[in-house]
């Protein structure tokens, strides 16, 4: 199989055709970019731990049920993925109050949630990625009905598998974000990357955070804190 052209470049992957229909290539960048683009840097060895994690992840995902596009990591910075059209719904799973939220709505960072909710985003760069309900998806026909209520389940499912294989590792998850496409047969299945540029991954002990919040807020040694989540997930460290 061959990399083709290029099909699109996002802020954290590039997104190659192949020779195979059915399978995109994505490489994993080092840029790091927060608040709509408006902050960035490039930040070596972070595409290699990002590609890592998000190996691991959604192999565990898959193993345990939950459909998604990884077919394989193919090297320290490359995954072979099924052909998908994402949907423009950035789905946002909260078991803490952290981020947006607190800000939103005046909740301290940290406190737990009664139970884990279910946000979504559109994904427009030029609207500032607006949060959106059910009835807004539905007038913009992002999604069906019953596409969005597997949506929903499918990222409380994510959820449990992800807080109880974290957990065990001395891992809160606080949050985290999850794309869904569509494959040409119209089977809706996860999609994009599950990684701390995606998540709110806290040390279970110290609170310490272990995501991109080190480079939004700058804190610091973020490359090192992806290295712990990578290698309390049993990940080889290759930077
Ligand atoms: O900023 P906010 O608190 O809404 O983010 C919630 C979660 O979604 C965080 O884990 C953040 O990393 C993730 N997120 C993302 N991409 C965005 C917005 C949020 O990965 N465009």
């Amino acid at each position: 199989m061959e990399k083709l052209d290029l099909l699109y470049e996002g802020k954290a992957k590039r997104v190659y055709k192949t020779s195979e229909e059915d399978l995109y290539w994505i490489e994993y960048k080092d840029d790091a970019t927060a608040f709509n683009g408006e902050k960035k840097a490039q930040i070596s060895g972070k595409g290699v731990l990002n590609n890592e994690i998000s190996s691991i992840l959604l192999t565990l995902l898959k193993e345990k049920g939950i459909e998604n596009h990884l077919v394989k990591k193919l090297s320290a910075t490359e995954q072979l993925v099924r052909q998908v059209e994402i949907i423009p719904i950035e789905v946002v799973v909260r078991n803490r109050a952290a981020g947006s939220f607190s800000k939103r709505l005046g909740v301290e960072e940290g406190n737990l949630l009664p139970k884990p909710i279910v946000e979504f985003y559109y994904k427009d760069d030029a609207l500032g990625d607006p949060f959106i309900n059910d009835d807004h998806i539905a007038i913009l026909q992002l999604a069906s009905p019953k596409e969005l209520e597997l949506i929903r389940e499918t990222a409380l499912k994510v959820n449990d598998i992800l807080s109880a294989h974290l957990g065990e590792r001395g891992i809160t998850v606080v949050d985290f974000k999850l794309e869904f496409g569509k494959t040409r047969d119209g089977q809706v299945i996860l999609a994009d990357e599950i990684s701390p540029d995606t998540c709110r991954f806290w040390d279970a002990k110290t609170n310490e955070k272990l995501d991109k919040d080190r480079f939004r807020r700058d804190l610091g040694n973020l490359i090192e804190a992806y290295q712990e989540i990578a290698k309390r997930l049993g990940g080889e460290i290759h930077v």
